[in-house]
């Protein structure tokens, strides 16, 4: 991605609504005004519209509708994400990617992204449907040297950084299904986590965080056996979106709740969004990994982010890792 393409479409979005005048941007950029005019043609050419108005400048009118580098970049610099991120057109896994990466040395934290996943991985064994439609797949990598017992909360608080950034920007209420399903109000799959780590005895040496979210997905983009169980943000209620500033956004938004997360400052807020997003407390549920599924009903989750059941005779049963099953779907 041409540095200076981003430096252009980043000058764009700072001026806002604006029209930005090739002069300045050739002074700004050291280049000269014809640079400048073949750079807006490239731009074109990759999906962005400019409207020249005489002695003003240009504005830019309308942006690709998939992830493009530069544009993805521009808003990553808008917002001073400073952890490396780079986008792949095509990859078997972000999720394996980033871990490849940290295991050749890479520094951490950074993320990559992808436009299509060959080998999308979800939890258990099981296989995330990875079309270039209008989906985000990331992960973002770090390198903790924390305990192991410190992470069990982890992926509930990038979850629920998610939820508060999703209604916040876009207005679309997500919910929140134990213990990494994020789901619209009528309860259909939105985002899906998935977080693997590499440990020793006494600490996390290497973690990633997956998140695949659905953002402007079409009905009919989804696979038909996927259909009534997916929604993206746009069908769960939110305005047309650019996915390069969501993508830009919920990296911003994820960064930071990993910042909090290893300085401490999650812990306060954390009970008050749990009890904003969670979908399960209150309902009748059976969780199943191995061995005999466990039914009862759900009675929050405790502070190492445990999910708490109160099951046969009043019984308290706190389940670690599960997949749940709403009991009166
Ligand atoms: C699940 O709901 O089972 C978790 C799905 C996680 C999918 C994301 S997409 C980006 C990252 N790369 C992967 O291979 N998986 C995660």
């Amino acid at each position: 991605m041409p540095a200076l393409d981003s430096s252009i479409l980043l000058a764009f979005l700072e001026a806002g609504d604006q029209p930005v005048s090739g002069d300045r941007l050739a002074k700004e950029l050291g280049i000269s005004r014809v640079a400048v005019w073949s750079r807006l043609e490239r731009l074109r050419a990759a999906g962005f519209t400019f409207k020249a108005s005489t002695r003003k400048g240009y504005t830019l009118t309308a942006v690709p509708r998939e992830l493009n580098a530069a544009w993805l970049d521009a808003q990553l610099r808008l917002r001073k994400v400073s952890p490396e991120v780079e986008l792949l057109a095509e990859v078997d896994s972000t999720n394996s990617e980033a871990e490849r990466r940290l295991a050749a040395g890479h520094e951490a934290p950074f993320a990559v992204l992808a436009r299509t996943q060959s080998a999308g991985r979800g939890r258990l064994g099981r296989r995330w449907h990875s079309s270039p439609a209008g989906n985000l797949y990331l992960s973002l990598a770090f390198r903790p040297f924390i305990p192991p017992e410190n992470l069990k909360p982890f992926t509930i608080w990038m979850g629920l950084a998610v939820c508060a950034h999703v209604e916040a920007a876009y207005d679309v209420k997500l919910g929140l299904k134990w213990p990494n399903d994020l789901l619209s109000a009528d309860g259909r799959k939105v985002a899906g986590m998935l977080t693997e780590a590499r440990l020793d005895a006494d600490a996390v040496r290497e973690l990633v965080f997956g998140l695949g979210l659905n953002v402007s997905t079409k009905a009919k983009d989804f696979p038909s056996e996927l259909r009534a169980l997916a929604a993206s943000l746009e069908l769960a209620g939110a305005s047309p979106l650019d996915i390069n500033r969501v993508a830009a956004e919920v990296l911003a938004a994820l960064f930071t709740a990993w910042e909090q997360f290893i300085d401490g400052t999650w812990m306060p807020t954390f009970r008050a969004r749990w009890q904003r997003y969670d979908v399960l407390t209150g309902r009748s549920v059976r969780v199943g990994l191995r061995g005999e599924p466990v039914a009862g009903i759900v009675d929050g989750i405790d502070d190492e982010g445990s999910l708490i059941l109160r099951t046969g005779g009043g019984r308290k049963t706190i389940v670690s890792s599960g997949e749940v099953t709403l009991r009166n779907e």
